[in-house]
């Protein structure tokens, strides 16, 4: 055994003393993404990003390079699990992908609410999966308030936001952002929904009341629902292998009744065949439970 105070090769301390190279951080890349069920052709954009939190881990841990992390990796299994959260993307802003929103606020939701009257429902519920800082689901509940809930009398929202990073669900408590996450949200909305408080804008209580927030792993557990309209953008169909798609797709097909609403990021497609789901726009990513 290693005397404690034995230094053995070198121990860089500084981030700046890790030295990988960019390919180096990809070939790793690369070789982790798939035993942690993700897929490396979603983390090509974002690779930057997560090299930079490899490069803190190993300054943390006092290894020297990507070949030490993986020995570190390769004899310590609660490693993967600090790693898998390295991997976390967390990026979200309001109304993202205009076009999406504008089709969901014109034509989705107020199709969804006659349905529901028809079958004598009085709560849509909504399920907002991997919700970031609560920038999604709180514009479902702004879309809401300032143009649905005029139009559907009677009819109430429930919102049921989940993500299993404890930090973007304290932002999302916080509900506070920077004008940049603001930029796609329509300005009338903008100055309706939020107030300006110390530099930053914050979204009024009202806004707030129909959004819940849950920690919870997807690949763990999803609420059981019924859910009419579930948003899971920008996550499972991005950064997910293909078993994992086809599990949590499956998943959300026992959650939702025939004519439910499933939106994917604007880039996103659902595995093909037999998920249960059928197409209503492939240009927007939008799909109708079957
Ligand atoms: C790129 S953001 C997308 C946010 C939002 N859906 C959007 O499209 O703007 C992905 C979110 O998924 C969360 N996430 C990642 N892996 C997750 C998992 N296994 N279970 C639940 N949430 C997860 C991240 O913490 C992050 O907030």
């Amino acid at each position: 055994m290693d005397h404690p105070l034995v230094l053995r090769g070198t121990h860089p301390k500084s981030v700046a003393a890790i030295k990988f190279t960019s390919a180096a951080c990809t070939a790793f890349l690369q070789w982790a993404l798939p035993r942690l069920g993700l897929r490396w052709a979603g983390f090509r954009r974002v690779r930057g990003q997560v090299c930079k939190r490899l490069r803190r881990r190993l300054a943390t841990l006092e290894l020297a390079d990507l070949a030490a992390y993986r020995n570190r990796l390769d004899q310590e299994t609660e490693e993967w699990k600090i790693l898998d959260r390295l991997c976390r993307i967390t990026i979200s802003r309001f109304y993202r992908n205009r076009g999406v929103f504008d089709h969901l606020r014109a034509e989705v939701l107020p199709a969804l609410c006659q349905d529901l009257r028809q079958t004598g429902e009085r709560h849509l519920r909504c399920l907002s999966l991997g919700c970031g800082g609560g920038e999604e689901p709180y514009t479902i509940g702004i879309i809401w308030r300032l143009e649905l809930a005029p139009r559907c009398p009677g009819m109430t929202l429930e919102i049921l936001a989940t993500d299993n990073d404890p930090g973007s669900l304290a932002r999302a408590a916080h509900g506070c952002y920077s004008a940049g996450s603001l930029r796609d949200l329509p300005l009338q909305w903008r100055v309706a929904a939020f107030d300006l408080q110390d530099g930053v804008q914050c979204l009024r209580s009202e806004f707030r009341r129909e959004v819940a927030f849950l920690e919870q792993d997807l690949r763990e557990e999803i609420p059981f629902g019924p859910f009419h309209l579930v948003l899971c953008r920008n996550l499972v169909f991005t950064y997910f292998d293909e078993d994992g798609q086809r599990r949590i797709v499956k998943d959300l097909a026992t959650r939702m009744p025939p004519g439910a609403i499933l939106l994917l990021g604007k880039h996103e497609r659902l595995p093909p065949d037999g998920t249960g789901f059928e197409t209503v726009s492939a240009h927007l990513a939008i799909y109708k439970r079957a």
